[in-house]
């Protein structure tokens, strides 16, 4: 399967690393699970791609075809059965604090409010409190949340939690993002919205992002390859490059003409899995 990268046109930003280490790299990677009672399976085979330093990858595939399970390998939350995982260059083998991941349910903590759920990394890392308190307000601000600071998750919408469980994340600045369907319980006006907060950010800061998503249109939107995931034994179908150019307007890129083509040909892979 040929890896391709397909660089945007927007310029790293002052200071950012330039490396010839992809951000997280699966080399022909198995996932066996044996769950109790029940045969075992493999939910993963034979996945080998890259994501580029400072590129933007998208993921799609069918319900269950193992899109979280290759996060969580990145992430260092799971051990693959065979195969090799590397972040940065390096193999993968713990918790691997170098990513930020926002995982498909969020995983606020129910006990801290909104500025307290998004100061928890920066407590975790050190920062002073002035550093903390100007940090929580730039994200909160960033994200949308004045005015609810002092709220609990639980008196939050779905979109609000996930859009608190992005800013928890990124306010530490990691190199690396994974993203799990972070607008799936966003409504169509603020999940684009919020897809240009990511774009802007991406583009400024220049992350290496990888970011899981059912939606082809999200997908071609912000990405400059879409890998596509055959159903279970999820694997690799295709990498589909996304030559769009950039920056991109997302309230008006879907009208570039080559976005009807990239999504024709996105679907006619998606359709037989599903
Ligand atoms: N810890 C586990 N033990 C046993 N089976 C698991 C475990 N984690 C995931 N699975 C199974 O592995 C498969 C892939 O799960 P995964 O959550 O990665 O799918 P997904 O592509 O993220 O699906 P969705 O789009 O619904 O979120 C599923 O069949 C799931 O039931
Ligand atoms: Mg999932």
């Amino acid at each position: 399967m040929p890896v391709t990268n397909a660089k945007g046109a927007d310029t790293l930003s002052a200071g950012r690393r330039a490396s010839q280490d992809p951000a997280i790299r699966f080399v022909d990677v198995e996932q066996r699970f044996t769950p109790p009672n029940r045969p075992a399976f493999n939910a993963l085979q034979e996945i080998t791609f890259d994501i580029a330093d400072s590129e933007f990858c998208s993921i799609v595939g069918p319900s269950g075809c193992g899109k979280s399970t290759l996060l969580n390998m990145a992430a260092g939350l799971l051990r693959q059965t065979s195969g090799e995982v590397q972040a940065l260059g390096k193999r993968v083998e713990a918790v691997n604090t170098d990513v930020g991941y926002v995982t498909q349910d969020s995983n606020l903590l129910p006990w801290m409010t909104v500025e307290k759920n998004i100061e928890l990394p920066l407590k975790i890392r050190g920062y002073a409190k002035a550093d903390r308190a100007r940090l929580v307000s730039e994200w909160i601000e960033l994200v949308g949340l004045e005015g609810f600071e002092t709220s609990y998750p639980h008196q939050l919408s779905g979109g609000m939690q996930k859009r608190c469980a992005i800013a928890r994340t990124l306010v530490y600045d990691p190199e690396v993002v994974l993203l799990d369907e972070p607008f799936g319980a966003v409504d169509a006006i603020t999940r684009t919205v919020l897809q240009g907060v990511l774009l802007d950010l991406w583009s400024s800061k220049r992350k290496s992002v990888l970011f899981v998503t059912h939606d082809l249109n999200e997908a071609i939107t912000l990405s400059d390859k879409v890998v596509v995931m055959t159903r279970r034994p999820g694997t690799v179908k295709a990498i589909v490059p996304v030559d769009l150019p950039r920056p991109r307007d997302v309230y008006e890129i879907a009208e570039h003409p080559r976005f009807a083509e990239l999504h024709k040909e996105l679907w006619s892979l998606f359709k037989s899995e599903i």
